[in-house]
């Protein structure tokens, strides 16, 4: 029986970090092996919010290709390739375009939140509020049956569903309905106890270097009642604790757990327990970015052969899109 198709994308909007990892990245490196997957870098619905100020980029679309394949997304097992090079995606964008009823864009809680609360940008553009046409377009385009995303996404899956519908509904059945497949993770809190998210500036980056990783730890916030030494401590809202819980052994979790509460070890004493795991786990996935990074040629033909599968795959959808739309 033929694997099952998934797909997923990023924004190439920022460098990857510690909870990019483990909410995403460890799920899609574990579903390369049952389903035919297609991972791919949006970096076309990076700038719908970053169009004035495009100079990032490309660093980020190369350091994040990097950091794909240092956490073990594998191109033997996965197409992995970026939006920008299967112009395709556009062209059944625009194509999805006409069908979309704009009070359908309009309602989208990301897209009513974001115009809400970002002030520093003008995203009453166009290109902005069809965010979740493009992203219907990447979903469509290859037939996918799961989308592996957070919860945060499910409304455009909810979309895309639609818009699927509504174009099989005109023009005969060419798209099936994917699903979303909930990636299960707790919110791992960045240095300042706040959910790590590069808007916050506290996150613990893979492109880091143990030095820095081990200086952020290290200055990390822990429970804000405990100010000194001395004074007993909560691990139930102690951040550094939560990622004691992902990285350090079950028997040191149980020693804070005890002990924190009586003042029996202190804060500077969990973060080097924590460091010692945290470091083992991140190195080989540094070690995999060093080599990486000293080979563009490597990196380039990986993203160059996984778009042209993609492509491939593409050019047959927008064949049968064509035809559905006697165009
Ligand atoms: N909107 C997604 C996010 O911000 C990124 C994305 C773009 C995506 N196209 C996609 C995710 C298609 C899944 C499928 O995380």
């Amino acid at each position: 029986m033929a694997k099952k198709r998934v797909l997923s994308g990023m924004q190439p909007s920022g460098l990857m970090h510690l909870g990019n990892l483990l909410g995403a990245l460890d799920n899609w490196k574990k579903l390369q092996d049952q389903y035919e997957c297609y991972y791919f870098i949006a970096d076309w619905h990076a700038l719908t919010a970053n169009y004035a100020d495009t100079s990032n980029v490309r660093h980020y679309v190369r350091e994040m290709i990097i950091d794909w394949l240092a956490a073990g997304l594998d191109p033997e097992k996965a197409v992995i390739f970026q939006q920008s090079l299967v112009p395709e995606h556009a062209v059944l964008h625009i194509l999805l375009s006409m069908i979309t009823p704009t009070p359908w864009l309009e309602r989208v809680p990301t897209y009513k939140e974001k115009i809400d609360q970002v002030k520093d940008k003008d995203l009453h553009t166009y290109g902005f509020l069809g965010y979740p046409v493009l992203q219907a377009a990447d979903i469509l385009m290859y037939q996918a049956a799961f989308v592996p995303v957070g919860i945060d996404q499910v409304p455009h899956l909810e979309l895309t569903r639609e818009i699927g519908r509504r174009f099989n509904a005109f023009y005969g059945d060419v798209f099936p309905e994917p699903q979303p497949l909930l990636t299960e993770y707790p919110k791992l809190p960045g240095t300042d106890g706040r959910k790590m998210s590069k808007s916050y500036d506290n996150c613990l980056y893979l492109s880091e270097s143990p030095e820095q990783i081990t200086k952020k730890i290290m200055q990390m916030v822990t429970d804000p009642a405990r100010k000194r030494r001395q004074d007993p401590g909560n691990p139930d809202v102690c951040p550094l604790f939560s990622l004691d819980k992902i990285f350090a052994p079950k028997e040191w979790q149980d020693y804070i757990n005890v002990e924190c509460r009586r003042a029996g070890v202190g804060c500077v004493d969990d973060k080097k327990e924590l460091l010692k795991h945290l470091l083992a786990y991140l190195a080989p996935i540094q070690e995999r970015r060093k080599k990486l990074s000293a080979d563009p040629k490597k990196i380039e033909n990986i993203i160059r052969d996984g778009s042209n599968r993609a492509g491939a795959v593409a050019a047959k959808t927008m064949e049968a899109v064509k035809k559905a739309m006697k165009l």
